[in-house]
């Protein structure tokens, strides 16, 4: 499967075939080309859960350095597991798993163009805390993007957290970070902010 998906992949990045065309989950083609990765970028994945997307990112043709975070201890094992037990074949990027932690994400300061925030901003305990520590993280001209799920009355399986767009909304104009563009991938709104 993963060497199908790399090859798919490579047919994406190459625009040879479009999401319309794949039998891969479509909205996540649609959510990859959202973020527009360039060659030598630095990307994180906070809150990357088992390191799915972190795991596709790694076999994009193209050179990124990726670094994911979780706080979640057997997530953190699990994706340490699944790293490692790639054979380098079938990878083209090297992925760093860094324990985050309720107030930040551990990462270096001012290294990332890009940092993905998935189903992971309704999790948050300490927000204005978690968000000021990605606005260090990221480069000058570095780019947010927030992907939530944010349908009200919507039974989302498996999640017990739900948030709303006005308090999404909310919580990012208390921060330093400027609105971009609001985008939706299937039924999921992806926002996107720059760093000021
Ligand atoms: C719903 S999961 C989303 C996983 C993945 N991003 C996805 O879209 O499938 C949210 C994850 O955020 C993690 N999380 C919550 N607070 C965090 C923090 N401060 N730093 C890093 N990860 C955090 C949780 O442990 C959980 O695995």
């Amino acid at each position: 499967m993963i060497r199908r998906n790399k090859e798919i992949l490579s047919l994406y990045a190459s625009e040879i075939i479009t999401a319309d065309s794949t039998d891969l989950n479509q909205t996540f083609i649609e959510e990859l080309r959202a973020y527009k990765f360039q060659d030598g970028e630095t990307i994180a994945d906070i809150g990357g859960g088992i390191g799915s997307r972190s795991l596709i990112m790694s076999m994009l043709p193209l050179k990124l350095t990726i670094y994911t975070t979780e706080i979640n201890k057997q997530l953190l094992q699990y994706q340490n597991t699944l790293y490692k037990g790639l054979p380098n074949k079938f990878r083209y990027n090297k992925v760093e798993v860094i324990k985050g932690s309720k107030n930040q994400t551990n990462l270096p300061t001012d290294r990332f163009d890009k940092i993905l925030m998935t189903n992971t901003f309704h999790h948050l305990k300490k927000v204005p805390e978690m968000l000021s520590s990605i606005h260090d993280n990221l480069k000058p001209n570095g780019t947010l993007f927030v992907l939530e799920d944010l349908r009200s009355n919507q039974f989302i399986p498996y999640c017990i957290h739900q948030i709303t767009e006005e308090d999404l909304i909310d919580k990012m104009a208390a921060t330093d970070f400027v609105f971009v563009e609001k985008i939706w991938i299937g039924k999921q709104s992806l926002f996107i902010y720059n760093k000021k």
